[in-house]
């Protein structure tokens, strides 16, 4: 470097390029550079500050790493107050929004600019000529606390605008709301980095959020993977936006701001309809928790004309999903049996209404969660429900007064077997097996069910009522229910029709698949995917029985040849046999093994046959198939065949149907409202197909 000017001029470039790369990464998803070059940059900027530490702008990339503790933050006045928004619940309550929206422009139809509503927490930023001078949080509205040191830190959040050359896009003075979030990926992580170091995990990403952005000590916020999302803009000196509230959007945009890619202008009432049920589709499956959508009048001047009533606006709203989250208290404690044994203890609630449904039982997984929930009966507890899934208790709100401790019990609550946990094993199971008549219950449950035997009129709770009558023991005895016929023509709610087409679905499920069939025999640790691995690999039952026993003699010998060569013994059971299965390690290897050396189990097999249940022989996988090594991911309704059916399609062609998108998947079929799924394979580039071209595909494939 010649001089201190060109140092100075060659800083600012410096600065500039980082902006740039920091940029693409954070914001773009479409990072310019490696990391360890940017690190390089960086580190280079930050030697010459050290040098020049008048040279320091605040908007300096270098600034982003946070700054030493303050005692406390200070009070600011926001320039123009942020509001709150009015809720709604329903449709109706929608609807009478829209209605007196509408009243405003002689009941004209309206443009909403529709977005997702962010689980985080508020904050406001103010820009003086392009550059950022303070972070405050929400506050009351009115007044917030000053946290620009920990703002700085979040990477997506632009110390400066982007301008264009000439500048004269940039307000002399501008406020950005939007809110700060904590991506739910980096949550998890988040929480095991904090529980290893001996603090207290947050119950859930918007705590972990507005935590994580209110420390005295900046250095810990820029340590937490923040994310800002903007979504408008309060008081703007030296320049006119777009009076559109979607086009201001795209202007924040272009400043350098992340805005959710899922902003949309609807049309209508409708509009605002078709919009929230899409989001709620995509709920799930977004990585930033959003708790509804806002709607918000798209023109300026039906805004200006309907105004504010308290503290809201009238021209805005936000349409709330139902909470997936609440507290109760927990009354007692029960221990559910599973298929396998498995003891999993159900919460007894006080009832609560969570997720759209009131619920009363919750699990608590496991011993292992429960300790390190630290949950106790007669405690606070939060309660989650989301989406379709199993409601589970997330971690304890309050110490109840009156509180005592969960205990595993020592026998099996159903049969009185002992309960048994393993050494290192998070869960403790019944040693009943089939004599235990949950574990009976649960196994014909499996049995019968939709991907196992598939047998139509035969659900959970004729099961349970059947089982409770003495009529069905174990599977085998499911085709013998023709004997009682009138037995059950007898019972009530029953009738000769009902019976007539049970026992119909009865003898055709006889008719099954290989695959089917060792999926609903209901071995531990074996899946669909498993089954199906299995039953490609092996041809025939015999052939998975033999290697079964077969293993037990090899996991033996292994022993005995090898006693102090792990890595031999592993040699000899992973070179042929079970092990060879794709996906097959030593415990699932052990699980089918048992299986089939128990005689009980055996009996089963060989009463099932006898009874009739058959299914061809498959074709092993030795040679490849035309759709070999290719993975299918299938969302959306189709029309011409079900989800199932094109699975099965796919995959009597060698190819391999899973349910989650990453970026080995080859192919993401897309049926109808395909919801969050096809967007993530757009992201990631992965090929998508509808329905027209799946099935060129297959015909293809078929014809080779
Ligand atoms: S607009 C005048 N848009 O929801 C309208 N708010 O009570 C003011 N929020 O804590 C807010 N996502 O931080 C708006 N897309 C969005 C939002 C959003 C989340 C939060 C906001 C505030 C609360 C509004």
């Amino acid at each position: 470097m010649a001089g201190k000017d060109s140092t100075r001029a060659y800083a600012r470039r410096l600065a500039d390029e980082l902006r740039e790369h920091s940029r693409a990464y954070y914001v773009d998803d479409a990072p310019t550079i490696s990391d360890a070059a940017y690190d390089r940059l960086f580190r280079e900027l930050q030697d010459i500050e050290a040098a020049h530490p008048e040279w320091v702008t605040p908007d300096s990339p270098t600034q982003r790493v946070g700054a030493p503790p303050s005692d406390k933050f200070v009070s600011v006045d926001h320039a123009t107050p942020m509001l709150s928004l009015g809720n709604c619940f329903d449709d109706d309550e929608l609807a009478e929004f829209d209605r007196r929206a509408r009243d405003a422009v002689d009941g004209r139809a309206l443009a909403y600019c529709a977005e997702p509503k962010f689980d985080g927490t508020a904050l406001n930023l103010r820009y003086e000529n392009g550059v950022l001078q303070r972070a405050t949080t929400r506050g009351d509205g009115i007044t917030g606390e000053d946290i620009t040191p920990n703002a700085r830190t979040i990477r997506n959040l632009p110390l400066r605008l982007n301008s264009s050359d000439t500048g004269d896009d940039t307000p002399d003075f501008i406020e950005i709301r939007g809110e700060v979030v904590l991506a739910r990926s980096r949550f998890e992580a988040l929480n095991a980095r904090l529980e290893e170091q001996g603090h207290k995990a947050f119950v859930n990403p918007r705590n972990a959020a507005a935590g994580s952005l209110r420390q005295l000590d900046s250095r810990i916020t820029a340590d937490r993977p923040l994310a800002f999302m903007a979504y408008g803009v309060g008081r703007v000196d030296g320049q006119t936006l777009p009076g559109s509230l979607f086009e201001q959007l795209q202007q924040l945009s272009a400043w350098g701001f992340t805005i959710s890619e899922y902003v949309e202008r609807v049309d209508g009432l409708d509009g605002c309809k078709a919009y929230y049920e899409a989001m709620a589709e995509r709920r799930a499956g977004l990585d930033v928790e959003i708790d509804g959508c806002v709607f918000k009048v798209d023109d300026a001047a039906t805004r200006d004309e309907l105004g504010f009533v308290a503290r809201a606006p009238r021209w805005a709203i936000a349409r709330k999903f139902p909470a997936e989250e609440t507290t109760t208290t927990l009354n007692s404690v029960e221990f559910q049996v599973g298929r396998t044994g498995a003891l999993t203890p159900v919460a007894k609630l006080a009832p609560v209404f969570v997720g759209g449904v009131t619920v009363s039982n919750a699990t608590l997984h496991n011993m292992d969660e429960i300790t390190r929930k630290d949950i106790r009966i007669g405690d606070e507890v939060i309660v989650r429900r989301a989406g379709d899934v199993i409601p589970e208790v997330k971690a304890l709100a309050k110490r109840g007064k009156d509180t005592h401790a969960i205990e595993l019990p020592a026998s099996c609550p159903v049969c009185g077997s002992q309960v048994e946990r393993v050494e290192g094993e998070a869960v403790a199971r019944c040693t009943g097996g089939l004599v235990c008549a949950a574990q009976r219950r649960e196994a014909l449950k499996h049995f019968a069910s939709r991907r196992a035997l598939d047998i139509e009129g035969l659900g959970d709770r004729q099961i349970e009522a059947f089982v409770d009558e003495g009529l069905l023991e174990s599977p085998a005895d499911i085709f013998a229910l023709g004997q009682h016929r009138d037995a059950l023509v007898e019972r009530e709610g029953y009738g000769e029709k009902s019976v007539e087409n049970l026992l119909a679905s009865i003898e055709s499920s006889k008719q099954t698949t290989l695959e089917r069939f060792i999926f609903a025999l209901g071995i531990r640790e074996v899946g669909e995917t498993m089954a199906r691995d299995l039953a490609r690999h092996f041809g025939t039952l015999d052939a998975l029985q033999d290697e079964a026993s077969a293993y037990i003699a090899r996991v033996q010998r292994a022993a005995h040849e090898h006693p102090d060569n792990r890595a031999a013994r592993e040699r000899l059971l992973t070179a042929e046999g079970l092990q060879a299965v794709p996906g097959v390690g030593s415990r699932v290897a052990h699980c089918i093994a048992d299986f089939f050396s128990e005689q009980r189990n055996r009996d089963v097999i060989d009463a099932l046959v006898a009874a009739g249940v058959q299914w061809q022989s498959v074709r092993t996988t030795s040679g490849a198939q035309p759709l070999s090594g290719k993975t299918f991911v299938l969302t959306g309704s189709l029309e011409g065949m079900t989800r199932d059916e094109a699975g099965e399609r796919i995959e009597a062609l060698g190819g391999r149907v899973t349910s989650s998108v990453s970026k080995k998947t080859d192919y993401v079929v897309a049926g109808a409202s395909p919801g969050s799924k096809r967007d993530k394979a757009e992201k990631l580039g992965v090929a998508l197909l509808d329905e027209a071209g799946l099935l060129s595909l297959l015909e293809d494939a078929e014809a080779d």
